[in-house]
């Protein structure tokens, strides 16, 4: 018989969206669900990939003086490494530099526009560079971008558009008509009443300012602007469009887009209606999933609360990161992170409920029955509720999470962990250890809590990776299919526990908040610039020939009509000069005067905007002017060398 398939992708990561905790979400969360559709028998399709074109790309790549494809490719390189660590599990990775990614998406483009969806016009709003948005003067939120509240230009040119409003009505009835398409429901509403209902605007699909992107077929000024490059990729990467679209016959529809709730207006309107347009059939969901915030709001690199994933996996393991973005996110909102709320999670959930439950059970069975797993002979009616809990938990993980409700699949896990605990209290086997004639029901007990580890680590598998397989490792279990879990007895008797490393080693909240604190400061190093190329080669005689002298600044004034300049007056040690200087930006006059400072004494003087300038004031600078600092010569008298 035939496997059934499940299709499901996280968006294509930006290479320059700086990978924080936040935005790993999508993809751990995506992973989660891929895990589990396995271990419940589907075929699974699970796709992930960078978005590597646009504007912002080819500017950073020329500011570093390398290819937009150098620039992406070192990126993705580390994207990859990132989803190593985080153990994600894809079945494919998409860039949009692709070769057959660039040849469908010319060729859905080139289809658009014969059939008279797409048409050429001109393009004037307000555009955000950083987000590659355009945005409409009633869509500014105080004049800047909605989206990341940073400031837009003003920009016109000549562009292609999808004629979006054609297929409005047909959304909006599929829309209402599969109340599961938009989720969560919340979102649905949005979607409808602020966008679609309302009337939808054509969309701007080319440009021309930049070329850093796949170029449209029959008109080469152009390139194809982001979304429809973007969001064909969870059709290209089954090869629609190509020679082989086998896998695209087989996995399409997708059952699941999840994605951050930022982009789900794109997803649920301009998608489904290019989906439309090529009359494809529209995935089953899209999942607009919460946010992650710290403190302070959003994660940013300009705000500096970044959390960074791999310092969180170096020091407490990828499976604990994977457990707090799991079930701190709830369904359909945001989740909070801090150092304190995380550790303290750790040291609740994962060390004192599970990893105590695993390391007492293997304990006892070592030190009651030599290490061998007993068996279940003396059944007692305390143990019913325990069975029970543990056969309804399947259930009850396999309902939650369909809806997506990944924290209530692992609040349902976890009622098991606790119930598994508390059945030891009740059934106090170090007291029935003392007495000979309880052997059998002390066995059955602890047989009733190996078994009970083994559903949880099968349960717990697709979201906690390598907890599941060291449970595994020290019960001693291989049945780890899901259909294991109809009986209560897949446990083998006579099977010997091993002790293992304890799973999450409690943790001192306060030094480990101190020592991450200290780390993130340590870890600020002053940003990298772009290094200026280092000039032609010279002797030391030439070098010789510059004359360099401590100076004391007399006195400094602004020079009127010249912003950058500042007019010096400098003792040489007896002797006066004026010197202009291009550092008004990064002092006021009066911060220099009484300073010692370094002039180029021997330079031909000139005259700048009109003033005098005899000599030149050292300063060293970034690449990109950015920052400045006049040279410090110390306390030396005026007129000393410097060599
Ligand atoms: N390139 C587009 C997607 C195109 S899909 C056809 C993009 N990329 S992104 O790199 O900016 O975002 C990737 C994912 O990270 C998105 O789902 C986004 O919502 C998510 N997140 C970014 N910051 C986040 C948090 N702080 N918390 C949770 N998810 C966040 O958008």
């Amino acid at each position: 018989m035939c496997k059934k398939t499940y299709y499901i992708t996280t968006p294509i990561y930006y290479p320059s969206a700086n990978l924080h905790i936040g935005n790993t979400y999508t993809t751990v969360a995506a992973d989660a669900m891929a895990r589990y559709k396995r271990l419940k028998g589907y075929d699974v399709m699970f796709l992930t990939g960078t978005d590597e074109h646009g504007q912002k790309i080819q500017r950073i790549a020329e500011e570093k003086g390398v290819t937009p494809k150098a620039y992406v490719d070192e990126i993705v390189a580390g994207i990859k490494d990132l989803w190593k660590l985080m153990n994600i599990s894809y079945d494919k990775f998409i860039r949009t530099t692709d070769d057959y990614h660039i040849q469908a998406v010319q060729d859905i483009f080139k289809k658009l526009y014969d059939q008279g969806d797409i048409y050429k016009s001109s393009y004037e709003g307000w555009y955000c560079t950083p987000c590659e948005s355009f945005w409409t003067e009633t869509q500014l939120l105080d004049g800047k971008c909605p989206d990341c509240g940073r400031p837009v230009e003003k920009a016109k040119e000549e562009a292609y558009f999808f004629k979006m409003s054609k297929y409005a009505p047909r959304l909006i009835e599929h829309i209402e008509a599969n109340p599961d398409f938009i989720q969560p429901e919340s979102r649905k509403n949005e979607m409808l009443n602020n966008f679609l209902k309302p009337g939808l605007q054509d969309l701007c699909v080319s440009r021309t300012s930049f070329n850093w992107g796949i170029p449209v077929t029959f008109d080469n000024e152009h390139v194809i602007y982001v979304w429809i490059d973007a969001l064909s990729n969870y059709i290209t990467a089954l090869g629609y469009g190509s020679e082989n679209s086998d896998l695209y016959t087989k996995y399409w529809p997708a059952d699941v887009h999840l994605i951050g709730k930022d982009i789900l207006r794109f997803h649920t309107i301009y998608w489904p209606i290019m989906l439309m347009a090529l009359d494809i059939p529209l995935p089953k969901q899209v999942f607009g999933h919460g946010w992650l915030l710290v403190d302070g709001g959003k994660m940013s690199k300009s705000k500096g609360n970044v959390v960074d994933p791999v310092i969180l996996v170096d020091h407490f393991g990828v499976d604990a990161v994977r457990y707090y973005l799991l079930r701190e996110i709830p369904f359909g909102s945001d989740g909070l992170f801090t150092n304190e709320l995380f550790i303290k999670k750790i040291n609740s959930d994962l060390a004192n409920d599970l990893g105590n439950l695993l390391s007492r059970t293997v304990a006892m069975v070592q030190k009651y029955f030599g290490g061998t797993i007993p068996a279940p002979t003396a059944k007692e009616a305390i143990d019913e509720e325990l069975i029970k809990l543990a056969l309804e938990t399947p259930v009850k993980v396999d309902k939650a999470i369909d809806k997506l409700k990944i924290p209530e699949v692992l609040d349902a896990i976890w009622e098991l962990v606790g119930r598994a605990n508390k059945y030891i209290d009740e059934t106090t086997p170090w007291i029935l250890a003392r007495d000979e004639e309880k052997k059998e029901r002390l066995g059955t007990v602890l047989y009733n809590l190996v078994e009970s580890l083994r559903f949880i680590s099968v349960l717990v598998s697709p979201f906690l990776t390598v907890t599941s397989e060291k449970i595994n490792y020290q019960i001693n279990n291989d049945l780890t299919d899901w259909d294991s879990l109809a009986s209560f007895h897949g446990t083998k008797e006579g099977t010997e526990v091993k002790k293992g490393e304890t799973l999450f080693p409690r943790i001192d909240v306060e030094a480990k908040i101190k020592e991450l604190e200290a780390l993130v400061a340590s870890s600020k190093e002053p940003e990298k610039m772009p290094m200026s190329p280092i000039k032609e080669e010279i002797t030391i005689d030439d070098f010789d020939k510059i004359d360099m002298r401590v100076v004391k600044v007399l006195d400094c004034q602004p020079i009127k009509g010249a912003k950058k300049l500042l007019k010096l007056k400098v003792d040489l040690g007896g002797e006066e000069r004026q010197v202009v200087s291009g550092i008004a930006q990064y002092y006021k006059p009066e911060d220099l005067i009484g300073k010692n400072v370094v002039l180029v004494a021997n330079l031909k003087p000139v005259k700048l905007r009109g003033e005098l300038s005899q000599g030149m004031i050292l300063a060293a600078a970034t690449g990109d002017d950015s920052k400045l600092f006049v040279v410090n010569p110390g306390e030396l008298p005026s007129g000393s060398e410097v060599r």
